[in-house]
């Protein structure tokens, strides 16, 4: 049961301005859908979530709990990177098991738990396959079957579905929400552009709520969905 609240989060990289004081408040078991163009931050916000990249200010809560002072394992989140990283030297089941070989958990309760992962994803008894014998649409499941089966309270999807067929990618979509109504956390999912969003919940732009242009910056709190719509007279998303 988690809520994620950003307060004023900033992160500069030389002279980038890569996120500029992001304020959003994200409901326990939510799935918030950020928006934006390529370059406006969405993968250093998901990083500064994860613990991978630090703030420069602001603050990031899970419930009440300050977390973005904490090493990434004591933050249980799991994150889907924007090119899978699957590593291409391990069999899949490996590549699932990597998160629980660094949680120490005991190798027969990591096989069980493997197994059910690669069954929720639908690639039940694929753990001897080499990723190079993998479609891009089944890399791109093990990738979160290898961020979910640490269950973690918080998954983080940085552009899954942008490298494959528009085909698979309505499939995925609606795996991804499945996925996530059975295990019933809190979701950010992070698309380029609009047509990426996986459908119900919230989608928000980035560049502090207003209709992104190349080179915006995330900025300023990010507004509701419906607040959006209205303001730009268009229809909701979905
Ligand atoms: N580790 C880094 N070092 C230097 N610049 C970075 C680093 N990470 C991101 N940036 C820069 O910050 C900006 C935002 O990047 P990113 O968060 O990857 O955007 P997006 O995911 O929206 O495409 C870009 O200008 C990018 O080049
Ligand atoms: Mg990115």
């Amino acid at each position: 049961m988690t809520s994620i609240t950003i307060e004023q989060a900033a992160r500069t990289f030389g002279s980038v301005r890569a996120v500029d004081g992001v304020s959003i408040a994200i409901r326990d078991a939510e799935f918030f859908t950020l928006l934006g163009p390529s370059g406006c931050g969405k993968t250093t916000l998901l990083r500064m979530v994860a613990g991978f990249c630090d703030l420069d200010s602001g603050r990031v809560l899970f419930g009440d709990k300050r977390i973005d002072t904490l090493p990434p394992h004591q933050r249980n989140t799991g994150m889907v990177f924007q090119n899978y990283a699957i590593f291409p030297h391990l069999r899949v089941g490996d590549n699932v098991a990597y998160g629980l070989k660094a949680r120490n958990v005991p190798a027969d309760a990591r096989a069980d738990r493997i197994a059910r992962a690669l069954k929720l994803i639908q690639l039940e008894g694929h753990e001897g396959r080499w990723p190079h014998q993998l479609s891009g649409g089944q890399l791109q499941r093990v990738a979160i079957a290898r961020a979910i089966v640490i269950e973690p309270n918080v998954l983080l999807l940085d552009e899954p579905l942008s490298n494959l067929d528009a085909k698979l990618r309505i499939e995925m979509r609606g795996e991804i929400r499945r996925l996530q109504k059975t295990l019933g956390i809190t979701v950010i999912y992070v698309g380029p552009y609009r047509g990426h969003e996986v459908g119900e919940g919230r989608a928000d732009w980035g560049a502090g709520g207003d209709l992104p242009n190349a080179g915006d910056t995330i900025c300023g709190e990010i507004r509701r969905r419906d607040q959006l719509a209205r303001g730009y007279g268009r229809e909701p998303f979905w």
